[in-house]
């Protein structure tokens, strides 16, 4: 059994609860994180990304690692800048996603042992063609998460993350708008989706936990 540092809330474990059991029938889930992460928090976030935008401290998004990264611009159009946990905000953060990764493998026994976190900021007319984070037996990203940090988005506004079926892959089967405080979590491995087309600037951090324990370059 693995033991929290800390004891979560009660609340926290229902939620726990939820999103064990949607991503064991359907490989994917989205729920308000927030109870769980407080709005001060996603104000707080969405701030840093802001500013690292406008200081041009994002970096344009790869596919790939290593010596297969590229910069495929018919691929995906957003820019990023990793997490390393040195501020508040991010403590904090990482407080909730490693008592969400140890909940997760109380629940599911998926052996996830690190997670790797970034912003990501999509301005318009920015994409990300249908993909999978992960690739089978590799071990490496196993759950994926995404948590949007965008007051006030509007329909008109675009910028939805397309989920297709795991079983049935062209099947589109949910379309979630990057409203602050949304999250989705879905198997890295399972669930192909797609970012359509943001008609403003889209804020997001992505995070994936992963089952192996050496940090790869970035
Ligand atoms: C990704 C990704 C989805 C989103 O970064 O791999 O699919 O909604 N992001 O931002
Ligand atoms: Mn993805």
């Amino acid at each position: 059994m693995i033991q929290l540092a800390e004891p979560v809330p009660s609340t926290t474990e229902t939620w726990l609860d939820g999103l064990a059991d949607g991503l064991t029938e359907h490989g994917w889930m989205t729920l308000d994180a927030t109870p769980v992460l407080g709005r001060p928090l996603i104000q707080q976030l969405r701030d840093e990304v802001r500013i690292l935008d406008r200081t041009d401290a994002l970096r344009r998004a790869g596919v790939g690692r290593g010596a297969d990264l590229t910069r495929d611009r018919s691929v995906r159009r957003d820019k990023i800048a990793w997490l390393q946990g040195h501020t508040g905000p991010q403590q904090a953060l990482f407080g909730v996603l490693d008592a969400l990764r140890a909940g997760l493998n109380q629940r599911l026994f998926l052996g996830l042992k690190r997670f790797e976190t970034h912003y990501a900021t999509y301005h318009a007319g920015d994409f990300y063609k249908r993909h999978l984070d992960s690739f089978r037996g590799r071990a490496s990203r196993v759950v994926s998460l995404v948590l949007y940090l965008n007051d006030d988005w509007q329909p008109l506004d675009g910028g939805e993350l397309q989920v297709f079926n795991r079983d049935s892959e062209h099947e589109v089967c949910g379309l979630v708008p990057p409203e602050a405080g949304r999250m989705v979590l879905f198997m890295s491995e399972e669930i192909p989706h797609e970012v359509l087309p943001a008609h403003r600037t889209r804020y997001s951090l992505a995070c994936w936990f992963r089952q192996d324990e050496v940090p790869l370059p970035l």
